[in-house]
C-alpha cells in the first residue's frame, strides 16, 4: 500500500473494511514521517496504533496487513508474541510487559476511518 499524506478528517479507510473485532493496516504520512499504523474496530469504536512494537521495534503484524489476536482478544506481536490490550495498547504478557503501543488518534466521521 502506498503511503498516504494525510490530514485530519482525511480517510484512512472505511469502517466496514475493517471487520469488527479485527485489524487492519494502513499507511499514512504523520509529521513528516511514513508510518504503517493498525487499526482496530470495535462495533462503531475504533482505535489505532503505530505498528510498531515496543520491544523490538518490529511490526506487529505477520504478513501486511496480517495481525494475530488472542484468544484473550489481545493483539499479538508476530515477533516474539507480545499481547497488548485492545482497550488502550498496552502489553499485558511477554517481553515488553509494561510498555505500550504508541497511540494514533482516529474517529469515525461519514464511515470513514480518519485521523482525529
Ligand atoms: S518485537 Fe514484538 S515481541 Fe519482540
Amino acid at each position: 500500500m502506498s503511503s498516504l499524506n494525510l490530514r485530519e478528517g482525511e480517510s484512512l479507510i472505511a469502517l466496514d473494511a475493517v471487520d469488527d473485532g479485527g485489524f487492519a493496516e494502513v499507511e499514512a504520512t504523520i509529521d513528516g514521517d511514513a508510518e504503517s499504523i493498525v487499526v482496530h474496530r470495535d462495533g462503531d469504536a475504533v482505535r489505532a496504533w503505530l505498528n510498531i512494537c515496543p520491544h523490538a521495534g518490529r511490526r506487529l503484524d505477520w504478513a501486511p496487513g496480517r495481525f494475530l489476536r488472542s484468544k484473550a482478544g489481545h493483539l499479538v506481536c508476530a515477533a516474539h508474541g507480545a499481547s497488548f490490550s485492545v482497550d488502550d495498547g498496552l502489553c499485558v504478557a511477554g517481553p515488553c510487559r509494561g510498555e505500550s503501543l504508541r497511540p494514533v488518534a482516529v474517529k469515525v466521521q461519514d464511515g470513514e476511518i480518519v485521523l482525529a
